[in-house]
């Protein structure tokens, strides 16, 4: 088993703090959900992790299995098991769809130890048709004319072939179609099981319906203030999240002004 640590964590965007000590403990075989407001810190929380280096960590940690991740460069995350599915993702001119896959794939491996070509091809061919893909996907360039659709889907098609031990997927479902968020679904579920944990950030219950979390937590003012099971996010789509400042007795944040 693998753990994710996120302990007190506060993270300032040009010294603007938005997370404000964030706990959170994720381990492989639970599927975690985030939900929260609008402007509450949660794809702050995913860029932080990932190491955007314009997210700054002001005081805290987050550990992978005891390992310090905040001392780790952005690709040795990757290679130490942690996805960040992006919430714009963005292109990587002149690079293949499969290139760029089997290079994320070998990255994690031992130099020695890339996977063969036959075994890459046959599991991206497999991985694709499981995803309804259409077959010259793999050798568009990346992202490149993409629909919003096209590259979530493309998402679960990289997380999938890469395997890595956690993913943090933020807003996958956001403009999807029901066939596309039914397929992306399908992806995560297949990937549950004991060697992935999952954090999902969503804002809206609909992805919660295909994808049943473990966890639920409620992030609001850079903070997690709730946690639950999955009734959590069915409470949510029903009351909003008003009753939960009300119960916590959180007030409005006032906008200062300059
Ligand atoms: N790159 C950035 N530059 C400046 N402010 C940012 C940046 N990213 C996020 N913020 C601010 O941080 C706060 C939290 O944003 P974000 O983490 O995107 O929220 P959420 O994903 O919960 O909607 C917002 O007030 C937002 O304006
Ligand atoms: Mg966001």
């Amino acid at each position: 088993m693998s753990t994710l640590v996120i302990t007190d964590l506060h993270v300032a965007i040009d010294g603007k703090e938005i997370l404000k000590g964030v706990n959170l403990t994720i381990n492989t075989n639970e599927i975690h959900a985030i939900m929260g407001p609008n402007g509450t810190g949660k794809s702050t929380l995913a860029s932080a992790i990932m190491g955007h280096p314009k997210y700054e960590v002001t005081s805290g940690s987050i550990e992978l299995d005891g390992e310090d991740v905040l001392e780790m460069e952005v690709d040795e995350r990757a290679k130490a098991g942690l996805f960040l599915a992006m919430q714009y993702p963005s292109e990587i001119a002149g690079v293949t769809n499969a290139d760029f896959l089997r290079s994320a794939i070998n990255a994690r491996r031992e130099e020695g130890d890339e996977i063969s070509l036959m075994k890459f091809i046959r599991e991206l061919d497999k991985t694709m048709a499981f995803l309804e893909m259409d077959e010259d996907m793999a050798q568009r360039y990346l992202n490149e004319g993409f629909s919003g659709g096209e590259k979530k889907r493309n998402e679960i098609l990289q997380l999938m072939m890469i395997k890595p031990t956690f993913a943090i997927l933020d807003e996958i479902d956001s403009g999807l179609d029901i066939d596309a968020l039914k397929v992306v679904s399908k992806g995560i579920n297949e990937m549950r099981g004991e060697g992935f944990g999952c954090l999902m950030i969503t804002h809206y219950q609909r992805l919660l319906n295909y994808i049943t979390p473990d966890h639920v937590h409620v992030m609001m003012q850079g903070k997690v203030v709730k946690s639950g099971g999955a009734e959590l996010a069915q409470r949510l789509e029903t009351d909003g999240y008003e009753w939960i400042k009300e119960e916590l007795g959180i007030e409005d944040e006032v906008e200062q002004e300059a």
